[in-house]
């Protein structure tokens, strides 16, 4: 039962979107729960239609739908800002913790301070999230200098689309609305790694 825990110091770099998009392209392999341990709620608000294949629930309630059914796959979508301590709490408590950031200075930067705080053995990935589309290069030149640093970055970005939000207001995969298809592809394409990056 792998978990994958989302997690950042900013606000907005695509956690639940990427909590809710991993969740979409885990669960036709199994039974896949989010727990969203998020105060806003924001992966609960996106279920909240009834459209989403997989199961979403609090952290509160979570231990004990985890007694009362079996799941293949744990996706944990977390708030911003969590301190040290927390941090430390999550990279133990997941086998894979994925870090988005968009291509951009603040996030980036946001993304080298978890990276200071996360235990050495800590088995992490960089997202690059919301690539904005060529001819802008905004996510080559983040992904080229953030390999050159030596982060841990997945080789293929989310690139931005309108679709995420139509998502959301319909309470739905992204692949279900009009337009998003394309975005899906991303997922698809990045699962292999995901998978691959969760054997560590
Ligand atoms: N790839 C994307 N393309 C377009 N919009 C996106 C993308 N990823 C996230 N968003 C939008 O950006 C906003 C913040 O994303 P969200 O997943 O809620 O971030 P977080 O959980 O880190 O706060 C939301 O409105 C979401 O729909
Ligand atoms: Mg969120």
């Amino acid at each position: 039962m792998p978990i994958i825990s989302l997690s950042s110091f900013k606000g907005g770099v695509s956690k639940t979107t990427s909590a809710i998009c991993l969740a979409s392209l885990f669960c036709s392999d199994g039974a896949t729960l989010v727990i969203d341990a998020d105060p806003n709620r924001s992966a609960t608000t996106w279920s909240r239609p009834g459209g989403l294949p997989f199961q979403v629930c609090g952290e509160k309630e979570a231990a004990k739908l985890m007694r009362q059914q079996s799941f293949e796959f744990i996706i944990f979508d977390t708030p911003a800002r969590p301190n040290d301590v927390e941090v430390e709490e999550l990279a133990r408590g997941c086998d894979l913790l994925v870090v988005p950031t968009p291509p951009d200075l603040l996030g980036i930067d946001a993304m080298a301070l978890m990276a200071k705080s996360l235990p050495a053995d800590a088995n992490w990935r960089v997202l690059l999230s919301m690539v904005p589309p060529p001819p802008q290069k905004d996510g080559l030149e983040a992904m080229e200098a953030l390999k050159a640093q030596g982060y841990p970055v997945f080789s293929r970005g989310i690139r931005l689309y309108k679709a995420y939000k139509d998502a959301v207001t319909l309470g739905v995969p992204v692949h279900k609305v009009k337009g998003g298809k394309v975005a899906w592809r991303d997922w698809t394409e990045l699962k292999k790694e995901v998978l691959q990056a969760i054997q560590g």
